[in-house]
């Protein structure tokens, strides 16, 4: 038994051996005298083409159309030259077991459909060409990223999904709580299943974990407390934003990738940001070369070209204020005016990496403070923070980081200064107070990656099951 990945690459090596592979029908073409079976495992782009005659085990499957697309096939045969231009070997078929069928309303026929079709369709999108290749290449980003950090002397932490900090500040975080969650008493009644104080509050003492508790937005604290113990750090994983934003490059659920480095400032941080993007997009490229030639062609025409581009040119560096002054003199009109101070915007993101630059990554550093969260560390000028984030063509913001702040008294003077409550940070000023050093980190947004590698638009077809406002089957 091979998976069709060994039967294909290996196929001319192995021309005239017996073969077993497993996996769901394609397409079905009978010709006058042999049909063709098209099967997909997964395990590459290629299907296997099997050849069966009529004289071949199981030809009664066929005859009697108990196998069509989507059946789920064993198929013994014996390797041998492909006559066809698209595969080199094909499997001349001894036997052929149905092992599941496939009823006839199976919505993935031959035709192509939509990707917005397919979202509707999230059990059985993986079976196509598109979504299988995301699938792997998004494997591949993931493998390479441990790969990474680990040849980089990186430790991989577990950051909790369960927190009572807001790391960003920007109230966009999902509740977790159990006061709701007796369904008889919340479905009849769920304001009087609350528990509330004598004022009418919600009781959060009586809540599970004795006060609001709510899903991360972010593991960069958590990765701070081990960095400023155990030096270079990094987390992976699933983070949550109840950001209401029904756009091509924000999910409710996406993983994220966040290195925190000790005894590290900005540039360190940049630098990371610049080969950490460079190695992985290198990754994908040596080594989902069928994938990758894929989206070239029916994705993205010339994907390879610009990630390739990637790893070869030099980020450019920019500050917010250069990029700033780049957008006042923009002979385009932005739907948001550009002042210095503001927030930047996708549209002013993609017209600097996409017009300016033309298609490279950018990084922007020394955002404005007053538009960034508490932890970032103030610059001498006062009015800017060291932050960075770096921008790339058709996404915008696919990284966000920072130095951090690590004079304990700055610290203090900010918390106070955005009337955060200084008391539920003890443990992150603690930080300050014992040893503390100079650190930096950085926030990338998994699924961004995967939309930039392979270029899907939109960010509901980077991740297997999207969460979104107003979906969350599957
Ligand atoms: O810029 P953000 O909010 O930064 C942080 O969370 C920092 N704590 C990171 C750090 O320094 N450790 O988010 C970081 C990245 C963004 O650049 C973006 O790629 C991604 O996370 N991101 C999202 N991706 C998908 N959907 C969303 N709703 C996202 N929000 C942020
Ligand atoms: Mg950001």
């Amino acid at each position: 038994i091979v998976d069709i990945k060994g039967g294909v690459d290996e196929g001319l090596d192995r021309l005239g051996e017996t073969l077993v592979v497993r996996g769901w029908v394609r397409t079905l073409r009978a010709q006058s005298s042999v049909t063709f079976i098209e099967v997909n495992d997964g395990s590459c782009l290629s299907n296997m083409q099997c050849v069966m005659s009529s004289d071949a085990d199981g030809y009664d499957q066929v005859e009697s159309g108990v196998i069509s697309t989507g059946a789920s096939v064993w198929i013994q045969g014996t390797v041998v030259a492909s006559q066809g231009s698209k595969q080199k070997v094909e499997l001349k078929v001894d036997k052929l077991v149905t092992v599941g069928v496939s009823d006839p309303s199976f919505p993935i026929q031959k035709k192509r459909v939509s990707r917005e079709f397919l979202r509707t369709k999230a059990h059985l999108r993986p079976r196509t060409n598109t979504f299988g290749a995301v699938a792997r290449v998004r494997n591949a980003l993931a493998y390479a990223t441990h790969k990474f950090f680990k040849e980089n002397g990186f430790l991989w932490l577990s950051s909790p999904i369960i927190t009572a900090s807001d790391c960003e500040g920007a109230g966009e975080q999902f509740c977790v709580t159990t006061l709701f969650s007796n369904p008889s008493e919340a479905v009849h009644s769920p304001v009087n299943a609350i528990p509330t104080t004598q004022d009418g509050s919600i009781d959060w003492s009586k809540d599970f974990f004795g006060k609001p508790a709510f899903l991360t937005v972010s593991g960069q604290l958590n990765a701070e407390i081990y960095a400023t113990a155990l030096t270079d750090v990094y987390t992976f994983g699933p983070t949550f934003r109840a950001e209401n934003s029904n756009t091509s490059r924000h999910l409710a659920e996406f993983w994220m990738i966040e290195p925190e480095l000790a005894f590290a400032d900005l540039e360190d941080d940049m630098a990371c940001a610049t080969a950490y993007l460079q190695y992985v997009v290198k990754y994908i490229l040596e080594n989902c070369k069928e994938d990758m030639d894929f989206f070239n062609t029916w994705i993205e025409k010339g994907i390879i070209d610009r990630l390739s581009d990637v790893v070869e040119k030099k980020v450019v560096q920019l500050t917010y204020t250069d990029a700033v002054e780049l957008l006042l003199k923009a002979k385009k009109k932005f739907e948001f005016p550009v002042t210095w101070g503001c927030d930047l915007q996708s549209e002013h993101e993609r017209y600097i990496t996409e017009q300016v630059f033309g298609g490279c990554p950018v990084i922007v550093r020394d955002y404005p403070k007053d538009i960034k969260a508490f932890y970032m560390r103030q610059n001498d000028d006062g009015r800017t923070v060291a932050a960075m984030d770096m921008l790339v063509p058709r996404i915008g913001e696919l990284i966000g980081g920072s130095q951090r702040e690590e004079r304990l008294a700055y610290l203090e003077q900010r918390l106070d200064d955005l009337k955060l409550n200084k008391e539920s940070y003890w443990w992150y000023l603690d930080l300050r107070r014992y040893g503390s050093v100079p650190h930096a980190g950085f926030g990338l947004g998994f699924e961004r990656l995967v939309q930039f590698a392979t270029g899907v638009d939109n960010i509901r077809d980077a991740i297997p099951f999207p969460r979104a406002p107003g979906s969350a089957d599957f």
